[in-house]
């Protein structure tokens, strides 16, 4: 069977990993998360404090330390699901916190901060057989994909889902927050300037609000095995 890279593209929160995690162990692909990438340089300007006094990033301090951040995945022994690492360290668990969700879509609005990172994932898809998620896949980091899906959902769904999986997770969450999250997040990465949030032409277009996750990987699966056959 030939070996094609499968773009996953939409707005936070819609379910794109779930889906795109499930297809690539299916079918024995790579994953890769690239909103788990621009976490991981939002984690690094936290932690560092390259942060202005109004809590904003200090985008002039974090593209002199930009070479430092160091971007990988490694494969979790127990689960076999890949873990992001920020320079050599597992940070999996601390680029989902709600503080990181909220200053991550300025990190990404960033063209220092896209530059590097597509670059980056454009190497990954170097011997296709990967499936990728994010908001620009489709559009700038692989044009060319065999298979483009553009997956979204309500706000108020994406954010119970968010909400959810956060109080599994034990962390004392307020739903309204997390919406106004969701819809803060929908908004940069639809209006930024450069490689914004939008279905490419010829993207497959899946609203997944009154879907189960059975229902998803299935129809996602019949799009896949079309294109590989
Ligand atoms: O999918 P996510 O919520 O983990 O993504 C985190 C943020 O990263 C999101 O606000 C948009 C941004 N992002 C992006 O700009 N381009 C991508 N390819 C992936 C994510």
């Amino acid at each position: 069977m030939k070996k094609i890279i499968v773009a996953i593209d939409g707005h936070s929160s819609c379910g794109k990993s779930t889906m795109a995690k499930a297809l690539a162990r299916k079918v024995g692909y790579i994953y890769v998360d690239t909103g788990a990438m621009y976490r991981a340089v939002a984690l690094f300007a936290l932690r560092h404090g390259l942060l202005l006094p109004d809590g904003s990033v200090d985008a002039a301090a974090l593209e002199v330390r930009m070479p430092e951040v160091e971007i990988s995945f490694r494969l979790d022994p127990e689960t076999g699901l890949p873990q992001t690492c920020l320079c050599g360290e597992v940070v999996e668990q601390d680029i989902r916190t709600l503080e990181v969700s909220s200053l991550v879509s300025p990190v990404a609005a960033l063209p220092f901060v896209r530059q590097a990172l597509t670059r980056q994932q454009q190497r990954m898809g170097d011997e296709k057989g990967i499936v990728m998620d994010g908001r620009d896949i489709g559009t700038a980091v692989f044009p060319n994909a065999e298979l483009k899906i553009f997956v979204t959902a309500s706000a108020e769904v994406r954010a119970q889902r968010r909400y959810d999986e956060l109080r599994r997770k034990g962390q004392d969450v307020d739903f309204a927050a997390i919406l106004r999250n969701v819809e803060e997040r929908d908004y940069i990465d639809s209006h930024r300037e450069l490689n914004p949030l939008r279905q490419a032409p010829d993207a497959l277009v899946l609203d997944n609000s009154h879907m189960s996750i059975a229902e998803q990987d299935a129809w996602l699966m019949q799009h896949f095995e079309a294109r590989t056959r």
